[in-house]
């Protein structure tokens, strides 16, 4: 008889091991620039599902790559992560007062401490993308190839160009296409990078690392349609962040166009779509599945 995937387990092991490595990955506050980083620390430390990281070291795996040559490139994808939400908290864009079941950054430390500590966590990133180099089975073409990747997925053609589209469409008539669009970059590209980098630092064929992009970019959209489901429907204290922001804003989510019934199939599509993308990989592939449907019933 075939065993059932335990995710909870899964997720729970995989995010001890982020935790260690991200905890000996960013120092502890000392100096006269001790704020900053405390504040860093602040948010990188609050809990957080550590997803990015997860289906990095999961698609390494699955191509049959080592965890232990993919965890610099694994908390890089997790400070960038952590760094997103600082920002997007900030009275200038979201204007959040929780987040990860807190205060958010800006609440604790101001809005200065917080920009700054949101922009050192951007950079140590890539400080941790580059030590990928010291680990004996890199080669210094793939590691190159794997920055790039992040540069891409998390600046202007990426994260950014999906925040700037959110903010601005605020005041906006918009239609489903700039929605998708939004969705795609400001939370598709981080996640879809994150499975692309995790297959081709693991040694995986050009194939399965395109296979796996496509899985990141579908489970990218599911998981934006159903935070912004979570953000009508979602308990606080599960979430660790406060519903009725959205609606509070007045932004472009699928639920407002949409309607909750329809952007529920669009989710669903979605998975169905992600986990097509795995055909070809066999049993090493069942977190991914799980990870997959898991979005449609996540209440956090
Ligand atoms: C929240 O991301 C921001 C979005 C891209 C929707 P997560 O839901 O992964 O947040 P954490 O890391 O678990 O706090
Ligand atoms: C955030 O989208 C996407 C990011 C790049 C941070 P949201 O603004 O919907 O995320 P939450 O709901 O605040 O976590
Ligand atoms: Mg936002
Ligand atoms: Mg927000
Ligand atoms: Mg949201």
């Amino acid at each position: 008889m075939q065993e059932t995937f335990d995710l909870k387990l899964y997720l729970a092991e995989q995010k001890r091991e982020v935790e260690a490595a991200l905890e000996s990955a960013f120092p502890a506050p000392t100096g006269l620039q001790r704020s900053v980083i405390e504040a860093a620390r602040y948010s990188l430390f609050a809990g957080g599902k550590r997803l990015r990281p997860i289906l990095c070291l999961t698609a390494a795996a699955v191509v049959g790559g080592s965890s232990k040559a993919l965890m610099p490139a694994a908390c890089a994808l997790e400070m960038i992560h952590t760094y997103s939400l600082i920002h997007d908290d900030l009275p200038a864009m979201d204007n959040d007062d929780y987040r990860r079941g807190q205060l958010t950054n800006h609440k604790v430390y101001g809005e200065a401490i917080a920009i700054l500590a949101g922009d050192a966590l951007l950079t140590e990133a890539f400080e941790l993308m580059a030590r990928t180099r010291d680990i004996p089975e890199q080669s210094p073409d793939r590691v190159l190839k794997a920055i790039r990747i992040l540069v891409k997925a998390a600046g202007y053609r990426g994260m950014i160009g999906g925040q700037v589209i959110d903010l601005e469409c605020e005041n906006l008539e918009t239609d489903m296409a700039t929605v998708e669009y939004m969705h795609i970059h400001k939370t598709g590209a981080l996640l879809s990078a994150s499975l692309e980098i995790g297959a081709l630092l693991g040694g995986g064929s050009p194939e399965q690392t395109s296979c796996l992009k496509r899985y990141g970019h579908h489970f990218g959209l599911a998981f934006q349609i159903t935070d912004d489901l979570l953000d009508v429907e979602g308990d606080a204290a599960e979430m660790g962040k406060q519903p009725g922001s959205d609606v509070a804003r007045n932004k472009k989510t699928y639920p407002a166009l949409l309607g909750l019934a329809r952007s529920k199939e669009s989710a669903r599509e979605h998975v169905e779509q992600a986990l097509h993308q795995l055909a070809a990989f066999g049993r090493a592939a069942e977190p991914l599945r799980a990870l997959a449907r898991y979005l449609l019933i996540r209440r956090a």
